[in-house]
């Protein structure tokens, strides 16, 4: 699996300020003339937006393995529809959660054998990964706190504290596993200094 110049993944729990980092680093990349795909997981496609409204309804009791396998659905259409062509076409890729979100949510957080999970994105993610991988690390009370804030509600938010205690975790497992690509940030500050250690950190790697 090669890491690809120019795909760049966000990942954190629910508030950690992913959504908010993306647009940043999109608009500095584009004031340098760089184009820019800003997308998401699940959804950046028609097909996968449809899939995100059953993953995030908060009505949904879904079952885990259903759960894993409409991620993996929305992911096979996002890397064939939206990533791998503007990567051919040398744009700069940015999405908000990708592969790192489902190993830290169905397989540490809700058990799912981690093996499983390695080798579906074998199959769909095939020979990419992020060059860059942002953690936005943050305490879980004040991720949600956020969101409360924020009146954003799905599915995962109603989640308890320890689920999301043990996402961050895994987050910070993979992070250890992957030093040179995950690059933990502390989210706990303002958005203005947390986008400028981003990009201190693109413009030491992308030297
Ligand atoms: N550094 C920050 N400090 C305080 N609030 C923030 C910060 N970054 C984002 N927010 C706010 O917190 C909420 C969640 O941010 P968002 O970017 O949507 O997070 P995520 O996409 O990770 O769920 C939003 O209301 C956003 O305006
Ligand atoms: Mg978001």
């Amino acid at each position: 699996m090669s890491r690809v110049r120019g795909f760049i993944s966000f990942e954190g729990i629910e508030g950690s300020g992913k959504s908010t980092q993306v647009k940043l680093l999109a608009e500095y990349f584009r004031a340098k003339g760089h184009p820019v795909i800003e997308t998401r997981e699940p959804g950046g496609t028609r097909i996968g937006n449809k899939i995100r409204a059953l993953l995030l309804e908060p009505e949904n009791h879904m079952d885990p393995l259903a759960e894993l396998l409409l991620y993996y659905s929305a992911r096979a259409q996002h890397v064939r529809e939206i990533i791998y062509p503007a990567v051919v076409r040398n744009s700069i890729v940015i999405t908000d959660r990708f592969t790192d979100s489902t190993t830290a949510y169905q397989g540490h957080a809700r058990g799912i054998d981690l093996s499983l999970i390695e080798t579906l994105n074998e199959m769909v993610v095939p020979d990419m990964k992020p060059y860059l991988t942002f953690l936005l690390d943050l305490d879980v009370e004040e991720g949600l706190r956020r969101n409360r804030e924020a009146r954003k509600v799905d599915r995962f938010e109603q989640e308890t504290v320890d689920f999301h205690n043990l996402v961050r975790q895994g987050f910070h497992q993979i992070a250890r596993e992957e030093p040179e690509r995950v690059k933990v940030v502390d989210a706990s500050k303002s958005r203005d200094e947390i986008s400028r250690e981003i990009i201190r950190i693109i413009e030491e790697v992308w030297r």
